[in-house]
């Protein structure tokens, strides 16, 4: 066989290789160690030279169309496979997602929103304050001298003794450190609620170590009660969508209230769906059937509070409350049991979540499924 025709040969099968594989096996027929041309290669050793002047230059050039026709054919098997890869990985990011698992807005979130929009349609900003809070903001400066009594009904979650100079540092056990904060940050006046996570050593169906409220505070000149009662009445309507929800303000005590007023809300017994009797917020407490709850704590700023706050109690007043938004939505979404808010379970989030389209507000309803 000539060199010529060992070559149109070769150049042929190797532009016929279907696949990577049987390029390989013609990669090592003819340029292998014991490959065709690679034999012919060898014999350019044994020639005499005008014979290797003459046969040389052509065994030379076969071996390197045959390596051509091997790397060309490659590149072509390559871009091959890759086509095919990618006509078989085509994803249309038009259509719509099949069975993506949807989360769900926690009622806990939802209320806060819900509680946001009504208080700024009254012209209150959202303040927040640490969780990790030191003794001075959670108690002293709320009127709870190191040795009060009221400092041991807060179950508190101390934190290691490390910063001595700002005193022990506490897992704050209610919002109202943010009045403190807020009053030292921006002054008077103040319209301010703050919601957020608190914590108390505390735990049974309806205590959980950690929970939430949201405190709202009010600072200027001239506050009096009759603004306290009126903001927590146009509140409570509109968070519970009923305009027959009657309040009754009873005297009680608060260290950094004074006066302090807690707030029951009347309810109905009606009948649930399982026969058994529900409270349903609406009328007075005091007809027959129906009854009253305790549902938050508030008052008027103690005037020490306002001044270990760095404003002067003279120029200005305020009032403050704080309620249970956990509590908050167990009355208006219906749940009974609080540790279920946080063990984090797929099926109960799935039926007391909201979608994040729910979005409340005041001209479509706040209570997005009522
Ligand atoms: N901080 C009080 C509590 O956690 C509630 C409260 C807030 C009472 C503001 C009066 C004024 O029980």
């Amino acid at each position: 066989m000539t060199i010529e025709t060992m070559g149109s040969e070769a150049l042929e099968r190797i532009a016929a290789a279907g696949d990577a594989a049987a390029l390989e096996s013609l990669r090592v027929e003819f340029l292998g160690k014991q490959g065709s041309v690679s034999a012919l290669l060898k014999t350019l050793g044994k020639m005499t030279p005008e014979k290797r002047q003459a046969e040389g230059p052509k065994i030379h050039a076969l071996r390197e169309s045959v390596q051509n026709a091997l790397a060309e054919r490659k590149a072509a098997l390559d871009a091959a496979a890759l086509e095919a890869q990618l006509a078989s990985e085509t994803l249309d990011l038009t259509l719509p997602a099949p069975e993506t698992p949807q989360g769900s807005v926690h009622p806990v979130s939802q209320v806060m929103d819900e509680l946001a929009e009504i208080f700024a349609d009254m012209g209150f900003a959202v303040a927040t304050g640490p969780e990790i809070e030191d003794d001075w903001h959670n108690f002293t400066a709320l009127n709870m001298p190191e040795s009060h009594p009221a400092r041991a009904m807060h179950d508190t979650f101390y934190l290691p003794d490390e910063a001595p100079e700002s005193g022990r540092m506490v897992l704050r056990t209610h919002t109202s450190p943010v009045q403190v904060r807020s009053m030292k940050a921006q002054g008077a006046p103040i319209r301010i609620i703050a919601p957020g996570r608190v914590y108390r050593s505390d735990s049974d169906a309806t205590h959980t170590p950690m929970f939430h409220q949201v405190e709202g505070l009010v600072i200027d000149k001239g506050i009096h009660l009759g603004h306290l009662k009126w903001t927590l009445e146009t509140f409570l309507k509109a968070f519970f969508e009923r305009e027959d929800i009657v309040l009754r303000l009873r005297p009680s005590y608060f260290p950094f209230t004074e006066p302090s007023v807690e707030v029951d809300v009347g309810f109905a017994i009606e009948d649930g769906p399982d026969g058994k009797g529900r409270r349903v917020l609406g009328g007075s407490g005091d007809e027959p059937g129906h009854g009253w709850m305790e549902l938050l704590g508030s008052g008027m700023v103690n005037r020490r509070v306002i001044e270990m706050s760095g404003l002067d109690p003279d120029e200005c007043q305020g009032f403050a409350f704080g309620v249970g938004v956990d509590r908050l939505a167990m009355l208006k979404y219906g749940m009974d049991d609080l540790r279920a808010f946080f063990d984090g379970d797929v099926r109960w989030l799935k039926h007391y979540g909201f979608s994040a389209f729910d979005q409340p507000t005041l001209s479509a309803g706040v209570g997005a499924r009522a």
